[in-house]
This record gives C-alpha cells, structure tokens and sequence, in this order.
C-alpha cells in the first residue's frame, strides 16, 4: 500500500510515486493531454494525464467536475512553471464522490451577495483556503509567543452579567428571567486572573451590536485580550509590538506559499514592522488629521478617515497615546500629570487596515475606580467583583485587545473583514 500524502509535503517525494486524496479544484485539455488541478488543503498540485495513463482514468480526468472528491496516483516531477513548484505525473484516478450538480461557484466572477450566500462553499475557493489557513498560523504564532513568555491561557465567559465597552453595543438575552449579555470583551475577568496568575491571556469571540455596515466591523469577532500584572503604560506598549513583530514574522516565514497565493509580498510586511512602531499623542494625531484635509473636532474618537490619514502619514504601525479620558471606557486609568488624559494606546495599523489593538493601564485604585463608574454612568452593583479585585493586593496592571480579523485582514491584504473568518457575522447577515 503507497503511503497518503499530502500537497505540502511533495518537495520531499520528487521521482517517487505517490498517493493524493482531495478535490477537483480546475482541469483543463491541451492536445492530447489533461489537467487536472487538485487540492486537498495543504496546496494545490497540477495532475498531468497523458494517454499513457490507464485509458479509465484518462476518461475521467476529461469528465470529473469541479468539486469531484477523488484519490490519485502517481509520479512527482519538479517544475519551477507549475504551481507550488511540483507536477503530478498521474497514472490513476479514483472518484470518492462524483456531484451530480455543477459546483455552484464556478470559475468566473461572483458578486459579493452571492458568495456570502455560499460561504460554506466559497471557504474551499483558490484565495479563502490560504486566508484560513493564514489566520490560524497568526493565532498558532500568538499561542507560541505568550507560551515563550511564560503567560497562562484562562478563559473568560461569554455569558456576562456587566458592559465592558459602553452599552450601546450589547447583544442582550434572556438568562432565565434575567438579562445577560454577550461578552465585548473578555478584559475584566482577565484582570481577576491576571491577579491569581500573573501574566494571563485568552483568544475568544466577542461580540458588538455593530449596526453599521463597514467593512472593518463584525457583530461576532475573536480577540486577542493580555492582561499582566505589576505592568505599567509603557512596557504595555512593548508588550504589543513585540507580539505584532513576532505575528509578521512567523506569517511570513511559515506562510511564504499562502502569502504568495494571495500575491501579499512579505517583504513589504517585514518592512512595515523593521522599524521602531510610531507614536503620538492623540493631540498630535488630530493636528495630523487635520492637516491631511479630514475634518475633526478635538475630543472626537477617531473615525475611519482619522485612523487612514494616520495610517498613510507613517506606513508603518503606530500607537495613538493619551486620547481624551472621557470618550474612553471606566477601567482606563488617568495620566499621573493630566487626570484629563487616559493612559491608554490603540494601535492604527498600515495601509488603511484601522485600529488592530486597543490597550490601557488599567485603574487600580478603589476609590478612583467607582468614581469612574459612576462618570460612565452605570450601576455599581453588577461590578462589585470586579471593584473587589482593588480591595486585596491591588498592583498596578496593564492589558490590551487585538483584533483577530483586522489582523488577519491586514497580513492577507484583504479589502473587507468577512474574509478574514470562516464564517463572518455582520449587521445583514447570520447565515450560512
Ligand atoms: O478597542 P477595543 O474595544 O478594546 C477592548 O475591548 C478592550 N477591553 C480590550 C482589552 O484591553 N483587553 O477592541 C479591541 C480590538 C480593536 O482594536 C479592534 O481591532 C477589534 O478589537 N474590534 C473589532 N473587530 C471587528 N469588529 C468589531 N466590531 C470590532 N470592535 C473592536
């Protein structure tokens, strides 16, 4: 029996037969010869079927459609002209399942409506395989780096009885009688653990009652929350651009075939994080908005065309410091020289792709804390736990959330987030 392998193994199987399982991904006929493209979700290989090839498999190699699972068999040959550098010299072709349909998506252009339609068809076409398979090397490399730096993984609940981020975004349900939430935001019960544990992390979905349409908000998204104690505003700051550096630098070393599927050179990303990120206060950042011709009051957030404008000025990641304590959430602490100022960053990546992290020192004292829960005006009943973690051994600490699709938008080089996750949720759209 000839061992199963797989596309991304084939460097090291030239001139041995060997055995493919996968699907029918493109085929076509040049005189006497047949092509068949197949991949299995490591790759995609070029299969060659001359008529030396038994005469079925011959057949079948002209009458397979599109999204035909099949096994094949058969020589591997280098060819720098072919994709992935390898052909297949088949010599024979086995059908697992023949549709009796044509694949719905076929080779052409679709519009977007459509796709969406068929996202769980769409995820198995020639640009969304290396995108997936993209995001999971960026979450694997996140793994990895706070695994390196001796942080535990703990996870927060979704089901959540208090706001993290404002109320306006709230998905809200019934929890037997009572109403709960659907987490923002796993920050809060990170800050409990960070207390037990030290330097604590956790990847997991979040979700915002978005009722806008852009394409840079989800309804349903998963960040990326650290939280470390004894950590102050700026070993904040490090914390992420070493953890954003060693993101790039993982995708473009460990995903060079994906990246080059999606024609993202990743030399123009090792570029974007070379250098020292940017910085600039958020005062400095509306001087730049404006001066870029987008109009913006002082004590505005930052809106897309604020965050583009930033972006394009630098080329490169840059932190957004000290923005307006008011348009900031409770937990932030103020600035020791400014009570006006929040001790907060969020990260604005390159090339237009929006703000990927949103970070601060968070409040540590008691007193300070309810204070600034009531500014926010909300109820201090539902965050007395989390006031308490100020009762006993409070230290300073400092925490941040990435965007896990904005991050895999900005990698891939994607014009929109619903690419960027298997299966997106938006304002308009909960189905496939
Ligand atoms: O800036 P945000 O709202 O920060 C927090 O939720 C903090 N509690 C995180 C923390 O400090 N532990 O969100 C963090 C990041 C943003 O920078 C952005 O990248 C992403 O989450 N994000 C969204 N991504 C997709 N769709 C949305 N609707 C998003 N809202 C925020």
């Amino acid at each position: 029996m000839m061992e199963h392998v797989y596309v991304e193994s084939l460097a090291s199987h030239v001139g041995q037969e060997v055995h493919l399982k996968g699907w029918v991904a493109g085929k076509r006929s040049s005189g006497k010869v047949r092509f068949l493209l197949l991949r299995d979700g490591t790759g995609m290989v070029q299969c060659v079927v001359t008529p030396g090839a038994d005469s079925a498999s011959f057949s079948l190699a002209e009458e397979l459609p599109l999204e035909a699972s099949v096994e094949v068999w058969g020589t591997v040959r280098e060819d720098a002209r072919a994709p992935g550098g390898h052909e297949l010299s088949l010599t024979r072709v086995q059908p697992v399942h023949i549709p009796s349909e044509d694949f719905p998506i076929a080779l052409k252009e679709h519009g977007v409506g459509f796709l969406m339609e068929h996202r769980h068809l769409w995820i198995r076409m020639r640009r969304q395989v290396p995108i997936l398979r993209l995001r999971d090397g960026i979450l694997w490399a996140s793994r990895q780096f706070f695994k390196e730096r001796g942080f535990v993984a703990t996870e927060s609940p979704i089901l959540v009885g208090t706001s993290v981020e404002g109320t306006t975004t709230l998905f809200t349900l019934d929890y037997f009688g009572r109403p709960a939430y659907l987490s923002q935001s796993g920050q809060l019960y990170l800050e409990a653990t960070c207390a037990a544990l030290g330097k604590v992390y956790w990847i997991g979905p979040t979700f915002r009652a978005e009722k806008s349409k852009t394409r840079r908000h989800l309804t349903e998204f998963w960040m990326l929350e650290a939280e470390v104690a004894f950590l102050e505003h700026e070993g904040n700051l490090v914390l992420q651009e070493d953890l954003v550096r060693y993101i790039v630098e993982y995708a473009a070393s460990e995903h060079a075939a994906d990246l080059e599927a999606l024609e993202r050179d990743p030399r123009v990303l090792l570029d974007q994080v070379s250098e020292p990120f940017a910085r600039v206060t958020y005062a400095e950042a509306v001087q730049l908005v404006r001066e870029a011709g987008v109009e913006m009051e002082e004590g505005d957030d930052l809106g897309a065309p604020a965050e583009d404008a930033i972006s394009k000025h630098f080329g490169r990641p840059v932190f957004v410091e000290r923005f307006p304590a008011q348009i900031k959430p409770f937990y932030m602490k103020r600035a020791p020289d400014n009570p006006h100022q929040a001790l907060c960053a969020d990260l604005i990546g390159p090339e237009g792709y929006g703000e990927l992290i949103g970070g601060s020192q968070r409040v540590d004292s008691e007193e300070e804390l309810e204070r600034q829960l009531r500014e926010a005006g909300l109820p201090l009943e539902p965050y007395k736990w989390y006031v308490d973690l100020r009762k006993w051994g409070s230290v300073p600490h400092s925490g941040f959330g990435l965007g896990v699709e904005r991050t895999v938008a900005w990698i891939c080089g994607l014009a929109h987030l619903r690419e960027a996750i298997p299966f997106p949720r938006m304002l308009d759209r909960i189905d496939p």
